[in-house]
C-alpha cells in the first residue's frame, strides 16, 4: 500500500553517512524532508545536495531536518560527497541513507517500476513532529527539484495548522492567504482576523497572512 497523506512515516533503521539511525527517533521532535536520489555519482543529484547543504539553515529555521537516500552504500556515499563537496562548493551537513537492498525505497514507494526499475524517482515526503506524512512530491530524475518550492511548500503547511487559512496558488511567505470556507462565524472572523479580510465570493476571502 502506498504511503499517502496523513500516514504514520514508515519507520526504519538504516546506516547513514552520519552513523546508523532509527528513523522516528532521529527526527524526534522535529519536521523532517526525506529525498530520493536516484542514484549515487549522477550528475542532476549532485547539484540536488549540493543546493540542500547550502540551504540547511533555512531548513533549521523551520525547525525541520533534512535527510536524503539513494540506493547505494554508504561507504559509496561517503566517496560521493567528495564530488558533490569539490564541485557544489559546499561541506555536506546532512545524512544521506545507504539503501543498497532498497528497504527504504520501498516501504516509501519511491521506485517506480514503470518509470526505472532500479532507479529511485525524486520523492519528497514532508512529515510532521508526529511522524505524519503532510505533503509529498514525485518528480522524473531527469528533472533536478526547486528546494525554493520545497521550502514554500513547509511555510505552508507549518502556517495553515496554526490558523485557519489555505495558500492560495503561487503563494509567498508575507502574501495575502485565503480564509478557510468552513469558518463563516462573525465574531470568530473578527477575532482571528483582526486585521480584515477581502470577500470576492462568499467562498473567496483574502486576509493578510495572520502570523506577521
Ligand atoms: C542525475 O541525477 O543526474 C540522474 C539520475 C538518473 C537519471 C538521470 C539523471
Amino acid at each position: 500500500m502506498a504511503v499517502q497523506l496523513g500516514d504514520t512515516a514508515p519507520d526504519f533503521e538504516a546506516d547513514t553517512t552520519e552513523g546508523r539511525i532509527r528513523f522516528h527517533q532521529w527526527i524526534g521532535d522535529k519536521w523532517c524532508v526525506l529525498m530520493s536520489h536516484p542514484k549515487d555519482f549522477t550528475p542532476v543529484c549532485t547539484t540536488e545536495l549540493g543546493t540542500v547543504a547550502k540551504l540547511k539553515q533555512e531548513f533549521e529555521k523551520r525547525n525541520c531536518k533534512v535527510i536524503a537516500v539513494s540506493v547505494d552504500d554508504v561507504q559509496s556515499h561517503k566517496g560521493w560527497i567528495g564530488d558533490i563537496e569539490e564541485t557544489q562548493k559546499t561541506k555536506m551537513n546532512f545524512p544521506i541513507i545507504g539503501d543498497p537492498d532498497r528497504k527504504v525505497a520501498s516501504l516509501y514507494g519511491m521506485i517506480h517500476p514503470n518509470a526505472s526499475d532500479t532507479l529511485t524517482v525524486r520523492s519528497v515526503f514532508f512529515i510532521d513532529p508526529n511522524k505524519k506524512v503532510r505533503a509529498m512530491i514525485t518528480y522524473p530524475a531527469s528533472t533536478g527539484r526547486d528546494f525554493n518550492e520545497i521550502l514554500r511548500v513547509l511555510d505552508s503547511i507549518q502556517l495553515t495548522e496554526n490558523y485557519k487559512v489555505a495558500t492560495p496558488a503561487n503563494w509567498k511567505p508575507g502574501e495575502d492567504c485565503v480564509i478557510v470556507p468552513s469558518l463563516t462565524d462573525p465574531e470568530e472572523l473578527k477575532r482571528r482576523f483582526p486585521k480584515g479580510y477581502k470577500a470576492l465570493k462568499p467562498y473567496l476571502r483574502l486576509t493578510p497572512q495572520p502570523n506577521l
